[in-house]
């Protein structure tokens, strides 16, 4: 038998395909000392007796009423926007960013301030079951680079980005880069720095190449970032066809869609993250899908500013990898719980329609919904496959990144009376009612990063 650091044992939900979700009875999880799932072992397996006895000092049991689900992952946050969220949501895009925004993050170039914010919302993220988070940070290279460190500290896999804008037209002169060069600069600086970084971190830390959004980059620094990215392969991210002002922006700019003025730069790769991506039609989308570029959706936040319901569900059936975001802050919660179910509700509405003065057959767009299944798989596993990384899932040869869900906390105890309910029942109250109390433990790539 293999040596493991940690055997597990309970029951664990985890998607099959992106429509099916796989429930694994009381098995046992074997984690190998590098954090990976090593075995799962089914109760019929001969090996089973085993290895509980063989691991009996090294062994975690769940209790009765706890469950095992893949750590979430966050496509989307901005880590300097948890000082403002819940906040600000009263505006159209440009105003907020312009208003409320800019100047928040103007801030960040103070390191007091920032290790304040960063601290919190990392811990935060973890206690909602988030165990990978796709941050931008702020212009400021000090800043960004000390949110890289804190995930490293804190034990969550952190990707993250400073942000580029060095548009003097469409930025403000508190908040942008000192220049195109020095914003290139930086950024190559930065890559080394996490890279270096990442080499003493167990669950991996990530640069990111982060243009804000078109708007505010100059084509030189779009090109710049593409040729960084390349050099360094490294990931990317933006925002990408958002809202009406901001998807008529570039049109006006470059007489084309944002994806393939993006494309143009060099900028949509496999690694490649765009945020919201509600207005792509489907030349975009195809785009998409050939590179390997990934949606991130950011259900909550569109509500107040991409001006549409994106249709998910038809982009997914094009080949495009989907995760989820919760877009702190322009999405006011940290929990990806709180943006699964949003995505549901959303599709919903599309499909149906809400306009009543129409008749129903008019209203809406045929075959948009989509279920908690998908939602969770968006959430977890097509998270894992938008970072082609091997999280996401409760398989062999994937992190063990996991959070414990205890449905039976007394102040936030789920609707559970039938001690042999079905499990697929029991798994979607989990999906809609959870709330940060039942989730008791997280781990990341073997590691207990959260306890309650
Ligand atoms: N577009 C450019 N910056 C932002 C941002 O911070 N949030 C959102 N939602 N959209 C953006
Ligand atoms: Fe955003």
């Amino acid at each position: 038998m293999k040596n493991y650091a940690r055997v597990f044992r309970g029951t664990a939900f985890t998607s099959k395909s992106p429509t099916e979700v796989h429930i694994l009875k009381e098995h046992l999880f074997c984690i190998s000392e590098d954090g990976l799932i090593e075995k799962v072992v089914a109760p019929e397996n001969p090996e089973y007796q085993t290895i509980l006895q063989t691991y009996q000092d090294n062994l975690q049991c769940l209790k009765d009423g706890q469950y095992f689900l893949p750590g979430f992952v966050d496509l989307h946050v901005h880590a300097p926007q948890w000082a403002q969220s819940g906040t600000a949501l009263d505006i159209p895009l440009y105003d907020w960013l312009n208003t409320y925004t800019f100047p928040l993050e103007s801030k960040f170039s103070d390191l007091g301030f920032a290790k304040k914010v960063y601290q919190d919302v990392v811990s935060t993220l973890l206690a909602n079951g988030t165990t990978t988070a796709l941050y931008f940070a702020t212009v400021h290279k000090e800043a960004s680079l000390l949110l890289a460190k804190i995930c490293a500290e804190k034990g969550q896999r952190g990707l993250v980005g400073k942000v580029v804008m060095d548009n003097p037209d469409q930025t403000s002169e508190i908040y942008r880069d000192a220049d195109t060069q020095t914003a290139l600069k930086d950024t190559e600086e930065f890559i080394l720095a996490v890279n270096e970084l990442a080499q003493s971190t167990k669950q991996g830390i990530y640069p990111v190449v982060t243009p804000r959004f078109i708007p505010s980059c100059t084509d030189d620094a779009l090109k710049g970032l593409g040729e960084l990215a390349a050099k360094y392969d490294t990931y990317v991210q933006s925002h990408c066809s958002e809202s009406d002002w901001e998807h008529g922006y570039v049109q006006d700019r470059f007489q084309k869609n944002d994806a393939f003025a993006l494309h143009d730069f060099g900028l949509l790769r496999d690694k490649s993250v765009m945020a919201h991506c509600n207005f792509l039609n489907d030349d975009d989308a195809d785009l998409f899908a050939e590179t390997g570029t990934a949606v991130s959706h950011c259900p909550i936040s569109n509500s107040y500013f991409a001006n549409s319901v994106i249709p998910i569900g038809y982009l997914h059936s094009k080949g495009v990898a989907i995760g989820l975001g919760s877009d702190i802050s322009g999405g006011f919660s940290p929990s990806i719980y709180d943006n699964a179910r949003q995505a549901v509700i959303s599709s919903r509405m599309l499909e149906d329609g809400v306009d009543t003065s129409l008749p129903a057959e008019e209203r809406g767009v045929p075959n948009s919904r989509i279920t908690i299944n998908e939602a969770f798989y968006f959430a977890s596993a097509g998270g894992g496959e938008s970072l082609s990384l091997a999280i996401g899932r409760l398989e062999e040869n994937y992190a063990w990144d996991v959070q414990i869900i205890d449905t039976t906390v007394a102040t936030a105890k789920l609707p559970i009376y039938d001690e042999k309910e079905d499990l697929h029942d029991v798994f979607q109250k989990i999906m809609y009612l959870v709330r940060p109390e039942n989730i008791c433990e997280v781990w990341v790539q073997g590691e207990k990063v959260h306890s309650q």
